[in-house]
């Protein structure tokens, strides 16, 4: 008996020579399909039920089935790996199913396809995967919230174009990287939602051919609804490219609050001090304690964005159905979750170690950074906006000239500039009193710091509920 004839396989009839080494070396999916077991084990417990209630199963033969997943599911769980030989996890779970219960576990690939079947197990990694991710943001966004009650009463610059602009609460700042984090989780639960179409029962293409409800399994294995193309369902990745685009905006946003954090911690800014659990040494200059993991949450968002890219580029060109292509979603999609698992803890424990330099942070506030304070200044005495834009103007003008502050300049300077000054102008160049100012809803003003930090607080307590069909009150 050659090897060939031993390796279990799902096809093989019409074919009289083995396939080439070549051609399975590439075709294997296992390396990378494996995790999918427990679902393609649940979801082939719901086939075998629904296999019965068609008709096609005896109850026996129904029961053998899943008892059999379940010795098979058991012996996964205890480790048990796949063979060389199995083309992927769908083939391994058979091979296995086989080993428990003989010949009747032939019986259970009835009316169904590989092409539903993996759409279906991907569909239940992915809503898995979104519950797994919200847990992981909303840590981060907790310390983000901790790290910001900290900073609620410290003045910082904010940046514009990287030059000093305005003094904000440092608060402000620090919340400024929670609400992105927020619009990402409520993405990934839309995504979640969306995947909760359930694609079994169509067949390879075309439906299968027996009665089975459909209903009962998208109940069963907690899907909101069934596909309405077999066609579509089998080549949909949809999903795929929405989990996809989901984490690499969520690298995007992970590798601008490294960015940040990195640069603060410069000595040329110094407003961060880093922990020593999240930092590294440098093997050559004793010195130095280097931010890795905020340096490789930068980097994972070019990652996460190659994954989206390339999946992309995979489903443009194909035809309607399933095509083999589509056999390297996982690959992306995987590779994609499994990083910012890895990256989410690692930034918030680079997040929860920092501490802030208030002194450092309020140095940096400049005299300057309140020109726009005193243009207003001018505007409440009944300046044009214009006006006195270009009088502060020139007052910055004579500043720098004099290579000082605007503190530093006589009063007589901001007069000449514009009449309307009047003895209260230093009291505009307060930074405290600037952001005091701001009391806008979203503004750096204390009241509206103080609203931000609740909505935040409240934005993170309950979980974001991910519907499943199974836990769906029905009306
Ligand atoms: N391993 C395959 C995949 O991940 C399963 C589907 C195979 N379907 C087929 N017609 N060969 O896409």
């Amino acid at each position: 008996m050659s090897g060939e004839q031993r390796s279990h396989k799902l096809w093989g009839g019409r074919f009289s020579v083995p396939t080439a080494a070549a051609l399975e070396a590439l075709n294997r999916s296992i390396g990378i399909d494996y995790r999918l077991w427990p679902h393609d084990v649940r979801l082939s417990k719901a086939w075998a039920m629904a296999l019965w209630g068609a008709g096609v199963l005896t109850l026996e033969e129904s029961t053998a089935i899943e008892t059999g997943l379940t010795r098979v599911g058991d012996r996964l769980e205890e480790g048990a790996q796949p063979e060389p030989s199995d083309e992927d996890v769908h083939t391994m779970i058979d091979r296995m199913l086989h080993e428990e219960i003989g010949d009747v576990a032939s019986k259970l690939h009835t009316g169904r396809s590989r092409n539903d079947q993996v759409a279906t197990a991907t569909r239940l990694w992915t809503m898995e995967a979104a519950g797994e991710l919200d847990k992981r943001v909303r840590s981060l966004q907790q310390v983000m919230i901790e790290q910001a009650r900290k900073l609620e009463h410290d003045l910082m610059p904010a940046y514009t174009h990287l030059q000093r602009a305005q003094p904000v609460s440092g608060a402000h700042w620090m919340l400024s990287h929670f609400w992105p984090l927020e619009r990402d989780r409520a993405r990934i639960a839309t995504v979640a939602r969306n995947t909760a179409v359930l694609p079994l029962g169509s067949g390879a293409i075309a439906g299968s051919a027996y009665p089975i409800s459909r209903v009962l399994l998208q109940g069963s294995l907690g899907f909101t609804s069934l596909s309405p193309n077999s066609i579509d369902a089998v080549g949909d990745r949809d999903f795929v490219a929405e989990m996809l685009f989901c984490v690499a905006m969520l690298g995007v946003h992970l590798s601008r609050l490294s960015e940040d954090l990195i640069l603060y911690g410069s000595s040329e800014f110094g407003f961060v001090k880093f922990g020593e659990a999240f930092t590294t040494g440098s093997s050559m200059m004793p010195q130095k304690r280097n931010p890795d993991a905020l340096e490789l949450a930068r980097g994972s968002g070019a990652r996460t964005l190659g994954d989206l890219t390339s999946l992309l580029a995979t489903l443009k060109g194909l035809p309607s159905g399933y095509n083999k292509d589509l056999q390297d979603d996982k690959r992306a999609l995987f590779g994609a979750v499994d990083l910012m698992m890895l990256v989410l803890p690692a930034v918030a424990g680079t997040l929860g170690e920092i501490t802030f330099d208030r002194q450092r942070m309020s140095a940096a506030l400049s005299s300057t950074m309140m020109a726009t304070d005193l243009a207003d200044y001018l505007v409440g005495k009944g300046s044009t906006f214009r006006e006195a834009h270009e009088a502060v103007g020139a007052i910055i003008r004579e500043g720098e000239k004099r290579g000082c502050e605007l503190t530093e300049l006589p009063l007589e300077v901001f007069s000449s500039a514009h009449p309307l000054f009047g003895s209260d102008t230093m009291e505009w160049l307060d930074p405290a009193q600037s952001v005091a100012r701001r009391g806008v809803p979203g503004g750096t003003g204390p009241e509206a710091i103080k609203a931000q930090l609740e909505a935040a607080a409240m934005a993170i307590q309950p979980s974001r509920d991910i519907p499943r069909g199974n836990q769906l009150s029905i009306a």
